[in-house]
């Protein structure tokens, strides 16, 4: 579905991305992990059209995505919920769920997609009228997912959806990512919950400095020195974050 090869980005002189190369197939779960830095929001971004390539391919579904536009990408089929929970604060709930539906045509599609949402995210009916930048941190997240779901993507990616939540809306954004994927969604998530992200992902990518320095199922990663060192707490590192 999507196939990204030797993807390199610059931001003036610094090389975020020096040889990226990726696969996401219809109906995965693919998760992007590594430390600071490592690249994953700017594979992200690329992807998404947020930044641009110097040097690579992307594609999707048999068409390019290189120099085409974040609209473009998005009526594509492919969302992006960003880092740190992006939504329009000075707007409801409601108003920035229409916003995320732009594809909808009609007031009863809208309408199905509404109650579908209410469905997945219980307490955004509860707080439909209320003014978006006035949610706690965890609602904040579930509005910007329900969001970017409004508008159907065949490939949602998620920027490190759990950071900054207390540990039960972790676990509700685990929950929620793995009904997605239940229902069919393909997904290409970013997180730093490496542990968490083994129990659900069925690839994973370990970025570093720009590259990519493994790539394979839970098992295969899970036995790789650095991340039992660095990750899950078995080397003397210690700790499962960074
Ligand atoms: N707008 C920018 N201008 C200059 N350098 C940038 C910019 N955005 C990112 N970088 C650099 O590119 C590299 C990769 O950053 P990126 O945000 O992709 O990392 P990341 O893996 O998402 O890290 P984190 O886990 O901290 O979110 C870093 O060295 C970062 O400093
Ligand atoms: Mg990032």
């Amino acid at each position: 579905m999507l196939q990204v090869e030797n993807l390199q980005v610059r931001y003036g002189a610094i090389t975020a991305l020096r040889d990226i190369s990726l696969k996401v197939e219809e109906g995965e779960l693919v998760a992007l992990i590594g430390v600071n830095g490592a690249g994953k929001t700017t594979t992200i971004s690329a992807i998404a059209g947020i930044v641009k390539a110097v040097n690579g391919s992307i594609n999707f579904r048999g068409h390019s995505l290189i120099g085409k536009s974040p609209e473009v990408i998005l009526r594509m089929g492919i969302a992006v919920v960003p880092e740190r929970r992006h939504i329009f604060p000075s707007l409801t709930v409601e108003e920035n769920l229409r916003l995320g539906a732009f594809s909808r045509h009609n007031r009863s599609e809208y309408r199905s997609d509404l109650d579908e949402t209410f469905t997945l995210f219980p307490i955004l009916k509860e707080r439909f009228r209320q003014i978006g930048g006035t949610l706690s941190g965890g609602e904040q997240q579930q509005l910007a997912i329900a969001r970017s779901l409004m508008a159907h993507p065949q490939l949602l990616m998620l920027d490190e959806p759990s950071l900054g939540l207390a540990p039960t809306l972790v676990d509700q954004i685990f929950t929620l990512i793995i009904t997605l994927r239940s229902r069919g969604t393909t997904i290409l998530l970013v997180e730093q919950n490496v542990e968490r992200t083994l129990e659900i992902a069925d690839r994973l990518y370990l970025l570093n400095t720009g590259r990519v320095e493994m790539e394979g199922s839970p098992e295969q990663l899970k036995s790789h020195a650095a991340i039992k060192d660095v990750y899950l707490g078995e080397g003397k590192a210690g700790g499962n974050q960074l």
